[in-house]
């Protein structure tokens, strides 16, 4: 039957701050999926193609976990469906996987995720554990009440309990109601500074994952360190195919410019070769864009 083949949503968490976790049948996606890897999801016939980074995956159960944060006309909508409610298509998984190292002794792998940073964050740091490496997860929060994924029976709280020492989890607040008061920034810098003292976890590589500014921030705070950086640029992707040029980020390798694409070399990149200045006016332009068209949609 082809309408059992359809992406049909079977499950619908409201996480947070209008943050929905959708649990959609994609069988062959889960089956293929890698960490690190996105889907390109037709909400609905002649609709606008989202690029959404894969939060979980089951293949026995033929399911895949997207994490929407109603932000765009888009998103919005996509909100509003229901379990039993059938996307267009789903396609993928797309883009490279993420980049599996073994890391002995002493080090850590640190990831630092800002608020919905945290799902696309999950599955790596989850590749990364099963690897063996010892991971670090800093995850920022606006505020207490935006908090998910935390908790004992979910995701982190049960990556927490197979994995024991492992895992080391710190969450920021901005506000200071949960955790650390502060940004991701913070605890990522007193793990700098130990480090330099020969201190603490040797930070073998970090990886952030959340708006673009913070990734700016994280890749400008490790850089004089010399500590591998990775961003994964999912958010800038519009058709995520390589040809609408959205999601182009301009890099330097060996002192020239060289136009990246998110969508097909990423979407994790070296931050510390993304020329910042550059990319981050472009990611606003596309910011205004969608202001305007929430307007005209009434959001
Ligand atoms: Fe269009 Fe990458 S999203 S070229």
């Amino acid at each position: 039957e082809l309408g059992q083949l359809k992406p049909t949503i079977v499950d619908k968490i409201e996480l947070a701050g209008g943050i929905v976790e959708f649990v959609v049948r994609a069988p062959m996606v889960a089956k293929a999926a890698q960490a690190g890897q996105f889907v390109r999801v037709l909400p609905w016939d002649k609709g606008e193609l989202i690029p959404l980074t894969l939060a979980d995956w089951d293949v026995e159960a033929g399911t895949i976990d997207l994490v929407v944060q109603g932000m765009g006309t888009s998103s919005l909508e996509i909100n509003r469906m229901a379990i039993g409610d059938a996307f267009s298509g789903i396609a993928g998984p797309l883009g490279r996987a993420s980049e599996l190292h073994r890391y002995e002794g002493n080090q850590t792998v640190v990831f630092t995720a800002g608020g919905v940073g945290l799902p696309p964050v999950y599955p790596i740091m989850r590749a990364h554990l099963r690897l063996g490496n010892h991971v670090t997860l800093i995850s920022g929060f606006r505020a207490k009440d935006f908090l998910f994924w935390t908790g004992e029976q979910e995701r982190v709280g049960k990556l927490q309990a197979e994995f024991g020492d492992q895992l080391e989890v710190i969450y920021t607040t901005n506000d200071g109601s949960f955790g650390v008061k502060g940004f991701v920034s913070g605890p990522l810098e007193e793990m700098l500074k130990a480090n330099q003292q020969g201190k603490g976890r040797t930070i073998a590589e970090v990886i952030a994952i959340g708006p673009p500014l913070m990734m700016r921030a994280i890749s400008d705070l490790t850089k004089p360190y010399g500590v591998k950086t990775v961003a994964s640029l999912n958010s800038i992707m519009v058709d995520a195919t390589g040809m609408c040029g959205a999601c182009m980020v301009p890099v330097t390798i060996d002192g020239k410019m060289v136009r990246k694409h998110a969508c097909i070399d990423g979407p994790e990149l070296d931050a510390h070769i993304i020329d910042w200045d550059k990319f981050l006016p472009r990611f606003n332009q596309f910011k205004a864009q969608e202001l305007d068209s929430k307007k005209k949609h009434g959001f």
